[in-house]
């Protein structure tokens, strides 16, 4: 009887110890990620819940479904880093984007309030120099023209839905929408072009130096009337200018086109963060450009020429930028104005 009790549980014991074996080696042989399956909620499954799906969640996680195709990216359903994202594009990002916006705009009408249209202390003189060749005004359109759209279509994406949207209603703003994200991928590239040219032609006038200093003591003179601090071909306030387009410009074309090219980037969270970084950096930028484009065109008295046909009056470049300006009648041959005899050079004023 005994005999026969403990023949039994021998049996069982050896029966239990296979089963464990069994499972040991399961474990062992089946694929870590099918593991990690087995383990997560089913989200296929009938009887599971959004509410359950959202509990399995850890930080940085997700629910991937399953896929047949080789690209394992298409398993996700749900991130909830991709819910923070959208949280901070539609939050955080219109407000930054508004606030820079708003803001410059803003301090260009109190700078106008204060101190008006900047007029030529010392008129006309009649006399012209060439301040931009052909070719440096080719690349300042081309970078401006390019940059102009690409923020306004920029803008688009992080204030239209909130702005325009309510306005054309969500049809015609779908189609604009679409048409400015064409145009925004592709006129990427002639900026790019056209900072790789503005660099080659201006960096030697924007080397820091000592002028600089004087003049930003000076307030660069745009404060008060009749105030004129030496400056050279660019004064520091331009080489400001200069180089927030050439830094800023280089940060949007390397985190564009990881954006064009998402799968040099990285994954889902890399995407997010570069896309973070290039409307942060393109909303700074185009709040500075506001400026630049108030001071270039109506600001002040006989800037835009310079752009436009690429000559100036001889006292406007005497008053901004006295330094270049005398070097530059020098080198074009001109006499002064004033001087007894003096030949209006090298082009008359109509
Ligand atoms: C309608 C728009 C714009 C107008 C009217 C305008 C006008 C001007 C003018 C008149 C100058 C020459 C200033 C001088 O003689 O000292 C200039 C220079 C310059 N512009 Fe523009 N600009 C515009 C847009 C842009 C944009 C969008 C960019 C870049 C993204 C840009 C970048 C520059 C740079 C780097 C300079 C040289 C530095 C300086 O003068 O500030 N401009 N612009």
């Amino acid at each position: 009887m005994l005999r026969a009790s403990l023949t039994s549980i021998a049996k069982g014991a050896r029966t239990a110890l296979a089963a464990f074996a069994l499972l040991g080696l399961a474990v062992v042989l089946l694929p870590s990620d099918a593991l990690a399956q087995a383990q997560s909620v089913n989200p296929t499954a009938s009887a599971v819940t959004e509410e359950q799906l959202l509990q399995a969640l850890r930080p940085g996680g997700e629910i991937a479904g399953r896929v047949s195709i080789p690209d394992q990216k298409a398993t996700g359903l749900i991130k909830p880093g991709g819910q923070d994202w959208r949280a901070f594009h539609q939050g955080a990002m219109f407000w930054i984007t508004t606030v820079a916006l708003l803001g410059m705009v803003a301090i260009v009408l109190a700078f106008y309030a204060v101190r008006g249209k900047i007029t030529i202390d010392s008129g006309l003189s009649g006399m012209k120099i060439l301040r931009f060749n052909a070719f440096e005004r080719f690349v300042h359109w081309l970078t401006a023209g390019s940059f102009l759209i690409l923020a306004l279509t920029g803008l688009n994406l992080v204030l239209g839905r909130f702005v325009l949207m309510p306005l054309f209603g969500a049809e015609a703003f779908a189609t604009a929408t679409q048409i400015g994200k064409y145009a925004h991928n592709y006129l990427a590239w002639p900026f790019m072009a056209g900072l790789v040219f503005m660099l080659a032609v201006w960096i030697k006038d924007n080397i820091p130096d000592r002028t600089d200093v004087a003049w930003l003591k000076a307030g660069g003179g745009l404060l008060k009337k009749g105030v004129h601090p030496d400056a050279k071909k660019f004064n520091a306030g331009q080489k400001g200018i200069f180089w927030s387009v050439i830094i800023g410009g280089a940060a949007l074309s390397v985190t564009g086109v990881l954006l064009l090219f998402p799968y040099l980037a990285g994954g889902y969270a890399d995407w997010q963060l570069v896309q973070i970084i290039h409307g942060i950096v393109a909303a700074v930028l185009v709040a500075i450009m506001v400026g630049h484009i108030y001071i270039g065109s109506v600001g002040m008295q006989g800037a835009f020429d310079a752009m436009g046909s690429g000559e100036v009056d001889y006292n406007w470049a005497r008053e901004h930028h006295s330094l270049w300006a005398e070097e530059a009648r020098r080198a074009q041959g001109g006499a002064s104005p004033g001087t007894p005899g003096a030949h209006p050079a090298p082009q008359p004023a109509e």
